[in-house]
């Protein structure tokens, strides 16, 4: 056959997780059993059972007869596969892996890091049953309609500053990664909550974890969330104020391209190293400069001006009292109607 096909590209070994990247690379596409089972060295039984278990996870598969399987581009699945089409070569080095389900999947990465897991490997989950927010709050993660993700950072020679910028970073890439996929803007408040139309539509977690050998760096976990749709059964009460989705109706690969363009920004900045450049582009996303905020600490809430945000993305504020202070990390509250 001479059509053009885009090869598999990818490291996996089962005949499903072969057959889904050949789907995902060449989505909408028609192949016969037989070609399928030539170009996956597989018997055509082997297919069948692939294919259907691929329908199984929920995958929209049509089969017609003299043209074969192909997978619907209206299919939204998280899946590596899904996820390797949209990374760039800066990217090559990343180890996405999907879960169906996990507890939080910054503590499951913790774990496995701990255990020697290497730089670059990424957890993402389709749901989560405890997802941790800021300040020991819970994130709510539903099946399906969100994105929970955690990369794994194992910088040489990071100061604690250099650390905490990179939650600044990820804040950057997010919002970029959702402005291109979505083509609508997405704005940072600060620290690093992703807002839509003032609605929340991401949150990121990073943690780290220092060595007691060297006093060091040992490794840090970059963990974001982003709301791609609306919940099923809509938000919980408690958050439905303020929680937004990135999309409202459903979109052809809407979570991987996202997933995808999230890791392929923050990556471009973090191999920058010292050279990474985002602070203005952190500053021109500012949700709060100019605005009346409260900045809540455990001490209490003060009422403040937002200034600016410097060129470490900490909060310039000023207090009532005229005086001035320069946040680099905490908690604020700003009304944004
Ligand atoms: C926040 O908004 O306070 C931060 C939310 C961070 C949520 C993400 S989802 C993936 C990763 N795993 C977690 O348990 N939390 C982060």
């Amino acid at each position: 056959m001479n059509r053009e096909v885009k090869g598999l590209g990818v490291k996996e070994s089962g005949t499903k997780e072969k057959l889904l990247a050949l789907f995902e690379e060449n989505k909408g596409t028609y192949f016969s059993g037989e070609e399928i089972a030539e170009r996956l060295s597989v018997s055509r039984t082997a297919v069948w059972k692939a294919v259907n278990s691929l329908r199984g996870e929920g995958y929209e598969i049509d089969a017609v007869q003299n043209k074969g399987y192909c997978l619907s581009v209206s299919t939204d699945i998280l899946s590596a596969q899904g996820i390797r089409k949209y990374l760039k070569p800066a990217c090559a080095f990343l180890e996405p892996e999907v879960l169906p389900v996990a507890e939080s999947t910054n503590v499951l990465l913790k774990e496995r890091a701990g255990a020697g897991a290497k730089e670059g490997y990424v957890i993402l989950a389709n749901s989560q049953t405890e997802g941790r927010g800021r300040l020991g709050r819970s994130f709510y993660s539903p099946a399906d309609t969100g994105i929970y993700m955690s990369l794994l950072l194992r910088p040489r020679a990071y100061s604690p500053d250099q650390a905490v910028r990179l939650t600044t970073m990820a804040a950057v890439a997010a919002c970029e990664a959702i402005e291109e996929v979505s083509g609508r803007r997405a704005q940072i408040k600060w620290v690093n909550d992703i807002f839509m139309d003032d609605k929340k539509v991401s949150g990121i977690l990073t943690e780290a974890a220092f060595s007691l050998e060297d006093n060091g760096l040992d490794y840090i976990v970059v963990g974001i969330g982003i709301n791609a749709y609306p919940p099923k059964e809509g938000f919980p009460a408690d958050v439905a104020q303020v929680a937004g989705a990135v999309f409202q109706t459903r979109q052809n690969d809407g979570k991987n391209h996202l997933a995808a363009a999230f890791l392929n920004h923050f990556i471009s900045y973090y191999a920058a190293g010292e050279n990474m450049d985002y602070a203005e582009k952190y500053r021109a996303r500012s949700l709060v400069i100019g605005k009346e905020i409260r900045v809540l600490s455990p001490a209490g809430e003060k009422e403040a001006v937002a200034l600016d945000v410097d060129e470490e993305c900490r909060l310039v504020v000023r207090y009532e009292d005229g005086s001035r202070e320069k946040l680099s990390s905490g908690e604020i509250s700003v009304r944004l109607r």
